[in-house]
């Protein structure tokens, strides 16, 4: 900007001035432009400061059309800040940019134990069950003594138990995390007359060592119909039909017999899975002096239960080789559901 000023330099100059300032879109690059030309070192500004270095006659000539210049850019810069605003294009740092292109949000997802429990109550509302939730911590009256299982029994060894308060002293013993959802058989039948035909998912647990087919928390989907006349054929009936929904047609499904203290007879499930039986399921018909228990006259009615695993009806499925997976927290694995 130091040269000499020439009347051909104030027309470029203006020229591309005037050009950049029809550019400037918002009011950052109006003020760079302001700078630019009309600041303490801008390019205008530069022009005047020099004009003394002209003899007298050009000084006159080129000065006067070096302020107008500046008159009429200065009367640019405000009409093209007054466009600005008015188009409304002049937005606070921290405005919503509606042009950006949109970008996908991350959607979450049921956990796949949820989404197979689901899949299972649909079954069997269908079939005519009807859901309730029961509660996690449980009284040992509930847990064990009302299903046939009293103190001293041997099927308690088989749930390694986490008691919350073990040596209370109270009609209904103890206070644990349940081991099974069966507790809820005595809880429904207490309150109502047959008949009944529930299920009722949750979670259970159990202070167990861990492998791939063993976890110490774990749900359990239990199910219960009582009425006159229910026999071991409605049992079987209803979960082949509950194996065909969830499996397919042409899945083997195996009984054999089981034990369990609060069912006679006991059973339980296998599902084919590559030429092995995998169990899911322990069921049976209900035991008589479980109906005494809860006040139901077991000469009159009859009913059959059974709890489910879902993980491992997951595992079947899906073909998941390891249930620790499934309380394993790690994304890569809850995503592919
Ligand atoms: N509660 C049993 C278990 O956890 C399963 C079962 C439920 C068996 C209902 C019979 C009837 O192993």
């Amino acid at each position: 900007m130091s040269s000499t000023p020439t009347e051909e330099s104030i027309v470029t100059l203006k020229a591309e001035a005037l050009d950049q300032l029809a550019n400037a879109a918002d009011e950052a690059s109006v003020e760079s432009w302001r700078v630019e030309y009309m600041g303490r070192r801008g390019r205008l500004t530069g022009i005047l400061r020099n004009l003394g270095s002209l003899d007298p006659d050009q000084r006159r000539a080129i000065g006067a059309a070096a302020n107008r210049l500046k008159g009429e850019l200065e009367s640019a810069l405000d009409e093209r800040a007054a466009e600005i605003k008015r188009s409304g294009s002049s937005q606070p740092k921290d405005a919503i940019d509606v042009t950006l292109p949109g970008r996908r949000t991350r959607r979450g997802g049921l956990h796949p134990s949820t989404q197979i429990i689901r899949e299972m109550l649909d079954a069997f509302n269908e079939m005519g069950f009807q859901t309730v939730e029961g509660n996690e911590v449980e009284l040992e009256r509930y847990n064990f003594d009302m299903l046939n299982i009293p103190a001293d029994h041997p099927a308690r060894d088989m749930q390694d138990t986490i008691w919350i308060d073990r040596e209370r002293a109270s009609e209904d013993g103890g206070v644990l995390l349940r081991t099974q959802t069966s507790g809820m058989q005595p809880r429904i039948m207490e309150k109502q007359d047959p008949p009944v035909r529930i299920v009722s998912p949750g979670k259970c647990f159990r202070f167990e060592a861990t492998d791939a087919t063993h976890e110490w928390q774990f749900h359990q989907v239990e199910g219960l119909a009582v009425d006159e006349g229910l026999s071991f054929a409605d049992l079987k009936g209803t979960l082949y039909e509950f194996a065909r929904r969830i499996f397919g047609a042409d899945r083997k499904v195996r009984f054999r017999c089981d034990f369990f203290p609060f069912v006679e007879p006991g059973v339980d499930m296998s599902i084919d899975w590559n030429g092995r039986w995998v169990e899911i399921l322990g069921a049976g018909m209900v035991h008589p002096r479980v109906l005494r228990n809860v006040g139901y006259d077991p000469e009159k009615y009859t009913g059959f239960a059974f709890g489910v695993g879902p993980e491992r009806v997951a595992m079947l499925k899906y073909g998941i080789e390891d249930i620790r997976h499934f309380f394993g927290n790690d994304l890569r694995f809850l995503t592919q559901f």
